[in-house]
């Protein structure tokens, strides 16, 4: 189907529908331009949580838009592709981590927000990774922490709060794949670029990192930051706010381990949805995210908690 004539049924079927789209940073470029909102996973709850639209569509993975819809039981909730899901929701299911967490009865369960509603509904409390350490920060010393699912941020938590944390061996795909060698030679040649990197990456390419945070706080490091040229370790999506924002700035993709075509690193599970995926879902209403109600309010809870503290 034709661009204009998708954008133009998008929008017109938008405001027939009093639908919202909401897309985070990671989806395409066409689909973050024609949203009414792009942010990172916590301002997209916010969002989520706040609007008085009849419809949100979701442009993301799968968890995002089922936490919207926990967010609003009474809102149409649609995701482009149903099938798109995430590694770190997918490596934790709920009997697996059941029994994980009741070898730790007395720790206080801390989730990312990168998992489904069913381990959501088992956590004391979620977080992202805009406000992970603010949320362990909230968690008396007293008291001991399991966190999941994200090894790799759980790391990162563990050294930046001094906290020792029991880890879930969960880690996402995309940012395990930086590779350190690469990065290394592009920095050799950009010894004045700054390194900024999604605490979802590995410890050894966080330690070469001048700025660790969400995709939102990269974001804001190379909008503020003096430097004029940046390396960035997270989904290359990110790249086209940046462009927008920053056009100035030179900005680098960190390299992946498997790469040798193109510098960056794609979620394949973000990028399922297409704009003809989007328009489809709006025309159709479909797919739709539905939720047990019983589970919706067990999960409710901790998410609550983090939107009270962030
Ligand atoms: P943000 O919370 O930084 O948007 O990250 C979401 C995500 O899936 C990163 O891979
Ligand atoms: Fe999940 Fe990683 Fe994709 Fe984010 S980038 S949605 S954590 S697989």
């Amino acid at each position: 189907m034709n661009k204009s004539y998708l954008i133009s049924e998008i929008n017109r079927l938008k405001t027939e529908k009093n639908a919202i789209i909401l897309a985070h940073y990671y989806q395409s470029e066409d689909i973050q331009e024609i949203a009414d909102f792009v942010g990172d996973s916590l301002e997209l709850s916010k969002k989520a949580q706040t609007t008085d639209a009849d419809i949100i569509v979701f442009a993301g993975v799968y968890f995002m838009a089922e936490t919207a819809k926990i967010l609003n039981p009474n809102k149409k909730v649609l995701l482009p592709d149903i099938n798109a899901g995430c590694s770190l929701a997918d490596g934790c299911h709920h009997d697996d981590f059941k029994l994980f967490k009741e070898k730790y009865p007395e720790h206080v369960v801390v989730t990312y927000i990168n998992c489904s509603a069913e381990i959501k509904a088992l956590s004391d409390i979620v977080c992202t990774s805009s406000n992970a350490e603010k949320i362990i920060n909230s968690i008396p010393s007293s008291k001991n922490i399991l966190f999941a699912p994200d090894r790799n941020l759980g790391n990162y938590l563990s050294k930046q709060t001094k906290r020792d944390l029991i880890l879930w061996e969960g880690s996402c795909v995309v940012h395990e794949a930086f590779s350190l060698d690469k990065l290394i030679e592009i920095y050799k040649n950009n010894p004045t670029a700054k390194i900024a990197a999604h605490p979802e990456s590995e410890s050894h390419i966080l330690k070469t990192a001048h700025y660790i945070g969400s995709t939102s706080g990269i974001l804001n490091f190379i909008k503020t930051d003096t430097a004029t040229t940046f390396i960035v370790a997270t989904e290359a999506g990110i790249l086209h706010q940046l462009a927008k924002t920053v056009p100035e700035k030179t900005l680098i993709p960190a390299p992946s381990v498997q790469d040798n075509t193109c510098a960056c690193s794609e979620c394949a599970y973000m990028k399922i949805n297409t704009l003809e995926k989007l328009f489809q879902c709006l025309k159709n209403e479909g797919p739709e995210i539905s939720i047990n109600e019983k589970l919706r309010i067990q999960a409710l809870e901790p998410i609550t908690k983090m939107l009270e503290l962030s």
